[in-house]
């Protein structure tokens, strides 16, 4: 959420870089844009309301003067789209500029202080109070470092901050607490940024910035300083296994199409995990008293389908719970004999976190399965699993949804083995199984998309469409659901088959369209009976079915076909592809852009 750049380099002007990287960031936020560099003791700044390109085109960020600079793209909190709200923000005699992510929850305080001193105020933004308390820090007498090291004294809230002055301007200085910023180094430049994919051309190298730390960044290279006691952190440099080329969309339209053909190879790259951290994972979880698993969004739909797969591979039922809400449901009845599962593609998520930090509190265990090294949650968690999706960019989730279930089933099939729920014919079984899907997805994707892009042609004017499977299906339906008002702006309802007819049925009158999630497994049957209600109500049936089950095929106005019968605990990952390519054909048929869907963020840092 808000996505932040900033570089300083020995030479050649920094300006394309930054308009490049922000492309790159565009995923976090896009509905204001800003770049300031600094050249001859001057601020020189272009920002303005509106996506990247678009600002681009208006006002050309690459021709900017300066070997400094640092660039924003926003997901407004405080203060609507526009110009004077878009950072960066500046003091009042225009020498430091500041772009902020995360919310200061003391501003209006800090505000009110600093408008009786007489600072005046451009914009309605909570990032505003941090320059004009930097330049009243600067004025009495502070360098930059110091002066930002006193502002995070008086500042409460979560913040990644990056700030750089005309009066120091061989430096940029970044802090951090409770939203991200990573570090890039390379000879004769350094970057700091909210992803890593905003430095990926330049550097692979990266350093940890934690929270509580603030760093300064030269041509020479970074330092690094605890903010509580001054302490001169050492940190060792990582090398980033992610390329540059996986973050661009590599001839295909949008990101999102490319990411949803790039789920074979991602679930592929997962099931290589070493063995030992899947181990690790299975024995927490075994050891343990409760198990929940917690998260938001599309990996709370991967965390329903994982209990599915944790019962009936390992007889154990984890608890699902909304990251947000977790800690208002247990009421502190967490111990240290507990676990928690946490998964997070991004490692950010704010709500997620939060949860995580409080079960931390009552001594319960964390394993984190995310994709992101480095991420807030790998610092948190006992133990973590990083999934194998490589970069994604577009904000609706689709391979790393594909790469958390492959986690999942993983930890599940090694849980089995140890509690000996299954035997151990039946786990080599399933084990076979789940080495197939990259294969079998890929041939669901091209099995479908065409399908997908034709359904899209006749679905597109209907305002509501209702999602709906049993058992691990469900998790499907939600998926499905969640895609298609996420990109496309449909309204979209998943519910259980068999909870439809306590309510969603009073919904469906002539060719109202209802997605049957149909695999051959155990709920096949009882859906029967369900598209047989809806049916009956004139509703136009979808469904997504095994290729060879012609009852349902006979029953439905259309179909997608699955070519082989999948084990029941992985059917959702074949089962969601063609939902997430038809909310994609849905967003191309109505005229919007799938890879920046609006209010919508790729990480979301605020509660
Ligand atoms: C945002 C994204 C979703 C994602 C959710 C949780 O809403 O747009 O795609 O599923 O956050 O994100 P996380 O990083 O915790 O998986």
């Amino acid at each position: 959420m808000c996505g932040i750049i900033a570089v300083i380099q020995e030479r050649g002007v920094v300006a394309p870089f930054l308009h490049q990287a922000l492309k790159r960031l565009e995923y976090r936020g896009y509905d204001s844009v800003g770049v300031t560099t600094i050249a001859n003791n001057t601020l020189y700044t272009k920002k303005d309301k509106g996506k990247i390109e678009e600002v681009h085109k208006r006002l050309n960020l690459d021709e900017m003067p300066g070997l400094i600079g640092i660039g924003h793209t926003r997901w407004a909190t405080h203060g609507a789209p526009s110009m004077l709200n878009a950072h960066p923000h500046f003091d009042c005699e225009d020498k430091i500029a500041v772009v902020h992510n995360g919310v200061i929850d003391n501003f209006i305080e800090l505000r009110k202080e600093l408008s009786e001193k007489g600072h005046k105020f451009n914009s309605e933004t909570d990032t505003e109070v941090i320059p004009h308390m930097i330049e009243d820090f600067v004025k009495d007498g502070l360098g930059l470092i110091e002066a930002i090291k006193e502002v995070t004294k008086r500042i409460e809230g979560t913040y990644a901050i990056v700030a750089m002055s005309t009066e120091e301007s061989d430096k940029i200085v970044c802090t951090r607490d409770g939203n991200p910023l990573v570090i890039g180094t390379k000879s004769g430049a350094s970057y700091v940024s909210s992803d890593i994919p905003a430095f990926l051309p330049m550097t692979n190298d990266m350093i940890l910035l934690l929270d509580g730390e603030i760093a300064s960044l030269t041509t020479e290279g970074i330092h690094i300083e605890k903010l509580s006691n001054g302490a001169i952190v050492d940190r060792e440099t990582i090398k980033i296994s992610w390329t540059a080329d996986q973050a661009k969309k590599s001839g295909y339209p949008h990101f999102m199409l490319k990411e949803i053909h790039e789920q074979p190879d991602a679930i592929k790259e997962t099931l290589r995990l070493r063995p030992e951290i899947v181990k690790e994972a299975a024995s927490i979880i075994k050891e343990s008293e409760n198990v929940y698993m917690i998260a938001m969004g599309t990996s709370g739909h991967a965390a329903q389908a994982g209990r599915h797969m944790f019962a009936s591979l390992a007889g154990i039922l984890p608890s699902f719970e909304l990251a947000s809400d977790f800690p208002d449901t247990v009421y502190g009845s967490l111990s240290e004999k507990d676990c928690i599962i946490a998964i997070t593609q991004s490692g950010e998520t704010t709500d997620t976190i939060t949860a995580v930090k409080y079960a931390k509190q009552h001594g319960s265990k964390i394993i984190a399965i995310t994709n992101v090294v480095g991420s807030s949650i790998t610092r948190l968690a006992n133990h973590t699993i990083i999934t194998q999706a490589g970069p994604e960019i577009g904000v609706a989730a689709t391979k790393t949804f594909m790469v958390q279930l492959t986690s999942l089933a993983l930890i599940a099939l090694e849980l089995g083995e140890m509690t000996g729920f299954r035997n151990s014919k039946e786990i080599v079984k399933k084990r076979n199984s789940l080495e197939k899907l990259p294969e079998l997805v890929s041939e669901v994707i091209s099995r479908n998309e065409e399908k997908a892009r034709r359904l899209a042609s006749i679905l597109h004017e209907k305002p509501s469409l209702l999602f709906l499977g049993r058992g691990i299906s469900i998790a499907t339906a939600e998926e499905g659901a969640l895609k298609l008002k996420e990109i496309s702006y449909n309204h979209a309802e998943a519910y259980s088959a068999g909870e439809s007819k306590h309510g969603p049925i009073a919904l469906v009158q002539n060719d109202y369209p209802v997605i049957f999630i149909a695999p051959s497994d155990d709920t096949r049957n009882r859906i029967v009976g369900n598209i047989m209600e809806m049916k009956a109500r004139g509703a136009k049936i979808i469904s997504v079915i095994q290729k060879d089950d012609d009852e349902i095929r006979d029953l439905s106005d259309y179909v997608f076909t699955i070519p082989e019968i999948v084990e029941s605990e992985y059917s959702v990952m074949p089962y969601i592809v063609p939902l997430q390519l038809f909310s994609y054909y849905m967003a191309l048929r109505k005229g919007y852009d799938p890879d920046k869907p609006r209010n919508l963020a790729k990480s979301v840092t605020v509660l």
